[in-house]
Parts: C-alpha cells; structure tokens; sequence
C-alpha cells in the first residue's frame, strides 16, 4: 500500500533521512520508533508531499507519488495528523469533523454514515459536539484530529505522536482506538515515543537512529528484545 525505496530528506545541507526502505501492506499497522531528532516526523512529512524528497521513491498503492503536493496525496487517499495537532478552536467539533470530508462534501451519505460511525468510535465527540474545539481537553482535541483524518475515508492514515501529552487512561483511550480503526482496514504507519504500546498493535515496526533504520521487523519480535530501549534511546541520536 505503501512503499519508501531509499528516502532522503534534507533541511539544506543537513540531511535528516538517509536514505530509508520500509513498506507497509494494505490494511496493516506499522510503527516508525526512534529517539527525538530520529528522523520521524521528517519521514512522515515527506510522504504526505509537505516537505520536498531530496532521494528515492514513494509509492502509494503501486503509482509513484514522489513530488505530489499535499493536497494531491489527500486526493489520493492519504490523511495525516500531524506532530501539532491543530484542531480549528472556534468551530464545533461537528463542523471541525465535517471540515475533515472537504475532498467528498458531493457524497452527503457517505459523509453523514461516516460522522455517525467515528462518533460511534469517539462517544465523547458525541457529547461534545456542538462544543467549541479550542475549549476541548488535549486528549479531547486529539481524538479529534484523528477523527477528523478519517473523516476523509484514507487508505492510509500517517499519525505522529498521537499519545504525546496524554495521561495514561486516555493513552489506553487512544491505542484503543488506533486498533478499531485498523480493524477498519485501515492502513497505518504510527509515529511514537510510547514503544510498548505501539508495539501491541502494531504487526510491523521499523526503528530510526540518525536518520537510518537500525532495526525492523515483526513489532512482536522487537517487543520481545530485551534491548529495546538501548535501540534507540541507545548511542543518542
Ligand atoms: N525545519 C528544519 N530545519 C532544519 N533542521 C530540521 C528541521 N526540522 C527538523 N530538522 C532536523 O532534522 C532531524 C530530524 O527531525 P525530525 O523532526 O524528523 O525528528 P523526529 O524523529 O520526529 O524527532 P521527535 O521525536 O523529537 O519529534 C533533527 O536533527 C532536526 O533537528
Ligand atoms: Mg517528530
């Protein structure tokens, strides 16, 4: 579904991803851990077409989308939340949702199925929609932008971070969530700090050091490895 064949992304001379290969499989869930300044949000940006591929190749669902514009990659299927979660504070959290199926707004039913389902997923939206979302919680504001990215229906959804700064039920919330939506079908590709738990759902993970990816495989597996943290906290950055 989703293919990165040898990715740099440079900031000037600087370059933040040297040169990564990893794919993630229709409907599958993959991780992309590593320590602060790993490369991650770097990666996920170039993907969604908002920061310029110095190297390589990505290619969604087999067509080469290397150099598209953010809004082509929406167009194309893809949603991404990013690192600053932004929801639009004075709009409601009804409208802020509906401003997520701009790309569809012509299929009013599918648009209207899709609301009733995400507030099926996220029961506190439900309540708090006619609230303005500048007055919601974080964790509030951030079931939020999720729902809002799948609001656009995307093959694939990019989300980095989604935890930071939640307490720990409402990360719980939130994981839950990630895998409902998966359920879906959904495909995935997680940035996180919180290793443990994006390790329990996702099927792969890929980990970032300087800009190269130090370890990959079944998430199950690197779950399992004792030096886990040493990975990538490990050596710096
Ligand atoms: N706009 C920028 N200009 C210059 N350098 C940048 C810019 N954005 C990121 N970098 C650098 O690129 C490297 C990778 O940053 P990136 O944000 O991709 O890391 P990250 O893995 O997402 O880290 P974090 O966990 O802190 O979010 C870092 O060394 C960072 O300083
Ligand atoms: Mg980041």
């Amino acid at each position: 579904m989703l293919e990165v064949i040898d990715l740099e992304v440079r900031y000037g001379s600087i370059a933040a991803v040297k040169g990564i290969r990893f794919s993630v499989a229709p409907g599958a869930l993959a991780t992309l851990l590593g320590a602060n300044g790993a490369g991650k949000s770097s990666t996920l940006l170039a993907i969604a077409g908002a920061l310029p591929v110095a190297k390589g190749k990505i290619l969604f669902d087999g067509v080469d989308v290397t150099g598209k514009k953010p809004e082509q990659m929406v167009q194309a299927g893809l949603a991404m939340v990013p690192e600053t979660r932004d929801v639009f504070p004075d709009l409601t959290v009804d409208e802020n949702l509906r401003l997520g199926a701009y790309t569809r707004l012509r299929d009013k039913s599918g648009v209207a199925s899709d609301r009733e389902r995400l507030f099926a997923l996220f029961p506190r939206l439900q309540e708090r929609k006619e609230q303005a979302a500048g007055t919601l919680s974080g964790g509030e504001q951030q079931m939020l932008v999720i729902a809002r990215a799948m609001m656009a229906r995307p093959k694939v959804l990019l989300l980095d971070e989604p935890s930071l700064g939640l307490a720990p039920v409402v990360v719980d919330q939130l994981f839950a969530m990630i895998a409902e939506l998966k359920a879906l079908g959904t495909t995935i590709l997680l940035v996180e700090q919180n290793a443990t738990k994006a390790l329990q759902v996702a099927d792969s993970a890929f980990v970032l050091r300087q800009g190269k990816i130090a370890t990959e495989g079944r998430a199950s597996d690197i779950a399992a490895r004792q030096d886990l943290n040493a990975l990538y906290l490990g050596g710096g950055m």
